[in-house]
């Protein structure tokens, strides 16, 4: 499977919510919350696209975003989801990737998030790309009464490639 990725915008919103509503049932973003993100310059998100479909495509693969303010020392990633049937291809990896690169970019030192205590295989994903754990905020996601282990990784000085995929930032437009 490959893919393009491109920069979000507010047009993307029902695509994301589309796959955020389905994926995350208990504690999705709201539609307002998501918009928020999406216009906010202090945030970076991407959509993916199959490698075939039009730029503009309804559908997408799956998407990801970051906050990082400009300047900030510090990098948040908000959120993360592929849909189910493109899961396992490597899509989660390359938009992480692109994410970390951008928070570079805009200065970031440090990237933190959250991921449930009950999700090993994005937690599997944050290790692989260098993501420690740093605590655990009991109860955060509710009404599941879930803990939230969060992570930080540093962020390096060399931008990151992915063998097979290509340099997602020559294909963001
Ligand atoms: C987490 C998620 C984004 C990963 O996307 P993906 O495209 O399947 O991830 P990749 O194919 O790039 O996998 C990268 C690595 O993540 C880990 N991983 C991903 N899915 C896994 C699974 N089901 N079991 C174990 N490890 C897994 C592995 O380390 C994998 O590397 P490998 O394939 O070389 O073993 C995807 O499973 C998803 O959307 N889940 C639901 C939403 C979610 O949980 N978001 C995170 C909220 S914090």
């Amino acid at each position: 499977m490959s893919w393009q990725l491109r920069r979000a915008g507010i047009d993307d919103l029902d695509a994301i919510m589309q796959i955020e509503t389905s994926v995350f049932t208990t504690d999705a973003w709201t539609s307002d919350a998501m918009r928020a993100d999406l216009a906010s310059a202090h945030c970076y998100y991407l959509v993916a696209l199959g490698a075939d479909d039009s730029p503009n495509s309804a559908t997408i693969a799956g998407y990801a975003g970051l906050l990082a303010p400009r300047g900030a020392k510090e990098g948040d990633i908000q959120t993360i989801a592929v849909a189910p049937e493109a899961r396992r291809h490597g899509l989660g990896r390359v938009l992480m990737t692109s994410l970390m690169n951008e928070a570079r970019r805009r200065g970031a030192r440090e990237i933190f998030l959250e991921v449930r205590a009950d999700n090993p295989s994005a937690e599997a994903l944050y290790a692989s790309l260098g993501f420690d754990r740093l605590g655990v905020r009991p109860g955060y996601y509710q009404p599941d009464n879930v803990d939230a282990i969060v992570m930080r990784a540093a962020v390096s000085d060399s931008q990151t490639r992915w063998a097979g995929i290509g340099d997602p930032e020559e294909i963001e437009s």
